[in-house]
């Protein structure tokens, strides 16, 4: 029998659902339908509000759901198993999906599995590229997180370096805001920055000698200098939004071809919202010429979506793992699978 996953994502704006479909035993699952309904309210508050975006997926979800079999072409009774967002992220919105997906497997008499969001973000290349395996470098970068990972399998993990402090799309998120270009952040900056001289400001790039972490509050603050010592901001807007995007994308582009050297993979997986900008794909592929190949998602896939969390929850559910009815929403839920393993040369322990 046809292995059938919905997957269902509320963690954050979007409500989404998804269905995988696995036509032969052993053979990687085709995408049959994927939902997404971006909750537009918060664009008015100029960011998300938590409890809007629980009610909202209280509203939508079980719309949304009906809407992903319908366009899959297939009815409940066809459905195996439901992979949820457990975590991280607003704990509101993940209890909707949370509750839905068990109440939907207890029903139906179907397994249940909880997801960690930031898994679903390493998986999502897989659903384009069914041949992407391990071992790679992963990059995850989003509103919340900035992750780089030596994925030694699916599901055994290796922390290089996370950030520690802003998340890099939250820094994107932030520099929008402070140059009045709404939310989200990160398409209006990629948008503008064609526009800027890349010589007119000069920002810092935090940490960027320094190992395999993260900081991007720094920069944040240095935008916030350079636009309040501007006279004419809507002179200097594309300029700024270009100078805070090449030093952002040095930075991790710096850090994941350090990263490469020291494990020496051949692959490179690019993840999260923040993998949608075309210039940090293309300056990683520029950067990693003749050291590894880039695997990065279409944007619709790395933006937050079911269908990253019906392959990531697909293959957890594969290796026989299931969650049992004490599955609940995790606002911090840790990473799964990281290994305390000796880190490459040069590498701090975490
Ligand atoms: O993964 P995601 O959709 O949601 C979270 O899990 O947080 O990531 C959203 C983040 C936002 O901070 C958004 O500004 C950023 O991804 N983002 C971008 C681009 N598109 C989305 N950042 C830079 N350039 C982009 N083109
Ligand atoms: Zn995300």
């Amino acid at each position: 029998m046809a292995d059938v996953v919905l997957g269902i994502e509320t963690s954050c704006d979007e409500t989404s659902a998804a269905v995988l479909v696995a036509e032969r035993a052993g053979r990687p699952p085709e995408l049959a339908s994927l939902v997404i309904l971006s909750q537009d309210i918060h664009k008015v508050f100029g960011g998300v509000v938590p409890e809007l975006a629980s009610r909202a997926h209280l509203a939508a979800l079980p719309a949304v759901v009906e809407r992903a079999l319908v366009e899959a072409g297939i009815g409940w009774s066809a459905l195996d198993a439901v992979a949820v967002t457990q975590g991280p992220g607003l704990v509101g919105a993940l209890l909707v999906g949370v509750v839905y997906a068990k109440a939907l497997a207890y029903a139906g008499d179907r397994a249940v599995i909880g997801v960690h969001h930031m898994e679903g973000h390493l998986f999502a290349p897989a659903l384009e590229d069914p041949e992407l395996a391990p071992p790679f470098v992963a990059l995850l970068v989003s509103g919340g997180h900035t992750l780089l990972l030596d994925v030694l399998a699916w599901g055994r993990y290796r922390l290089l370096g996370a950030t520690r402090d802003d998340a890099a799309g939250e820094a994107f998120d932030k520099v929008a805001t402070l140059l009045g270009l709404g939310y989200p952040g990160g398409p209006a900056i990629e948008r503008l920055a064609p526009e800027g001289d890349p010589a007119r400001f000069s920002l810092p790039r935090p940490m960027l000698d320094d190992g395999f972490e993260f900081s991007f509050s720094g920069l944040k603050t240095a935008v916030l200098h350079v636009v309040r010592a501007s006279d004419d901001l809507s002179r200097d807007r594309p300029h700024i939004a270009r100078a805070f995007q090449d030093a952002v994308l040095d930075v991790l582009v710096t850090k994941l071809e350090r990263a490469v050297r020291a494990t020496g993979r051949s692959t490179v997986v690019l993840g999260g919202g923040v993998a949608c900008s075309r210039a940090l794909t293309a300056r990683a592929a520029e950067r990693l010429t003749g050291l590894a190949r880039v695997a990065v998602a279409s944007p619709r896939l790395n933006a937050d979506n079911a269908a990253m969390i019906a392959r990531a929850g697909w293959h957890r559910l594969g290796r026989g793992e299931r969650s049992d009815w004490t599955l609940d929403a995790r606002a911090d839920l840790p990473f799964p699978g990281l290994e305390p393993a000796a880190m490459p040369r040069g590498v701090p322990h975490p």
